[in-house]
């Protein structure tokens, strides 16, 4: 297994170009399965997650035709499968997307249930509520998901708590079900409203994606998906904090701000100085940070996934800092790493204080989930002296080329296996 070594303490410079987003290209992905033809997605991120969700469209019996360089093609035209096997599914949640689109084209679809995972039981139940209240008769049984529906037929659903993927899901099945769907409390992050863009692009009739009420006129038929990826803002947020925390000055290439704006806001607050541009923002450390509290949220909140990367900013700031996890019950494995690293981490709940040390040192850590991982290595890039990070797989299935792009930031890092 690959581990990522780092020699801590150099300030960070210099310019780095974000990625296609990890979290866009998996539900597009997905959607290939509504059409009947050959689907072209560009800017797509070389990382495990999509390598696992071409796996499972091949299974399927799609047509994966090529993936070289940023540019994927699928044929999706002869599907024959119904069945994502539990092997697939349980190395990546959001295999579960394939749900409503089997199910919308096939009229049925069996799905591994994901079980638990290092952040959180994270159930699908809702996504199989929606499904129901859109005619389909679903049972589980011997860890499987069976949903059938001869044909699926709109209606109204209320999410009980915000779900990107559930919303995704309900969203894809919608569009080719008879008549109106209403998703109300739908979620508004912006992979969300990509998704919609780029169905609405094959034909779909989705409206108000990115606002709370989402409103879907069923389709016979969705047109072959041709589209770009957007940068990833996970990837942007992590390079930010990078140039942060190592008392550095980045300039992240190829983003979209406003992406970012409620990381960017915390940073400010911190005392760092961060501009905007045209698809550009740029980072500059004033010396140490202050410390800040954040909650996270669903969009526009505070993203789940930059509190871990977050708090490793936080473990060197000046004061105490107060994090609350709202979304997920158990994301702060990453505290005990960072308390190896000499970090001071109080958690409580959902809650957890840190109180800023003068310095981190260099310490043997374990990643435990993709955002953990960036946490431990954004904590290293900081600290004096050598960490290893080990089980860096987490990290490859989220980020591209994580240790090159810090490597030509300045960053003494490497991977060894
Ligand atoms: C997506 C993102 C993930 C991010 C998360 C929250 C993808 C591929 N993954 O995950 O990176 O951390 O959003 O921004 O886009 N829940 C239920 N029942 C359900 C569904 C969700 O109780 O049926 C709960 C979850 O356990 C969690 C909360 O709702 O506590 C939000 O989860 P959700 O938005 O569904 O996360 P994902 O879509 O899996």
């Amino acid at each position: 297994m690959d581990k990522i070594v780092i020699q801590g303490g150099q300030p960070l410079r210099g310019a780095v170009s974000i990625s296609g987003a990890k979290n866009a290209v998996l539900p597009v992905l997905a959607a290939t399965l509504l059409t009947r033809g050959r689907n072209r997605v560009t800017n797509a991120p070389r990382v495990k997650d999509v390598a696992t969700m071409l796996d499972l469209i091949r299974d399927l019996g799609g047509v994966i035709e090529s993936w070289e360089k940023d540019e994927v093609v699928i044929n999706s035209e002869p599907l024959k499968k119904t069945e994502a096997r539990y092997d697939l599914v349980s190395t990546m949640r959001a295999s579960c997307l394939v749900l409503g689109p089997l199910l919308a084209r096939l009229g049925e679809a069996k799905v591994s249930l994901p079980g638990g995972c290092a952040i959180g039981a994270r159930p699908i139940d809702l996504h199989i509520k929606g499904l129901e209240a859109l005619g389909a008769e679903i049972h589980v049984n011997e860890g499987y998901i069976h949903a059938r529906a001869k044909k699926l037929v709109g209606a109204h659903y209320c999410f009980d708590t915000v779900s990107v993927t559930g919303t995704q899901n309900l969203m894809m099945a919608a569009t080719l079900a008879e008549g109106e769907t209403v998703l109300e409390n739908a979620a508004r992050e912006p992979e969300v409203s990509f998704l919609a863009e780029v169905l609405n692009q094959s034909g779909a009739k989705i409206k108000d994606a990115g606002s709370d009420t989402i409103v879907i006129q069923g389709v016979s038929s969705l047109e072959p998906i041709d589209c770009c990826i957007f940068p990833d803002r996970i990837e942007a947020a992590t390079y930010l904090i990078a140039g942060a925390i190592t008392g550095g000055e980045i300039e992240v290439q190829n983003c979209f701000p406003n992406h970012v704006e409620p990381v960017v806001l915390k940073l400010r607050e911190a005392g760092v100085t961060v501009q905007t541009g045209d698809g550009v923002l740029y980072v500059k450390a004033n010396g140490p940070v202050q410390s800040v509290n954040i909650r996270t949220q669903p969009h526009p909140g505070f993203p789940t996934d930059v509190q871990a990367q977050f708090m490793a900013l936080m473990t060197l700031a000046e004061g105490q800092s107060v994090i609350m996890e709202t979304v997920f019950e158990n994301r702060f494995m990453h505290a005990a790493e960072l308390k190896r690293l000499g970090a001071d981490i109080l958690i409580e709940g959902h809650t957890a204080v840190v109180r800023g040390v003068k310095q981190l040192s260099g310490a043997p850590v374990m990643a435990t989930d993709l955002r953990a991982s960036a946490s431990l290595v954004l904590a290293a890039l900081a600290a004096k002296g050598e960490t290893i990070v080990s089980r860096v797989y987490h990290i490859d299935r989220g980020y591209v080329s994580m240790e090159k792009k810090m490597s030509r930031l300045g960053a003494t890092i490497k991977r060894v296996k």
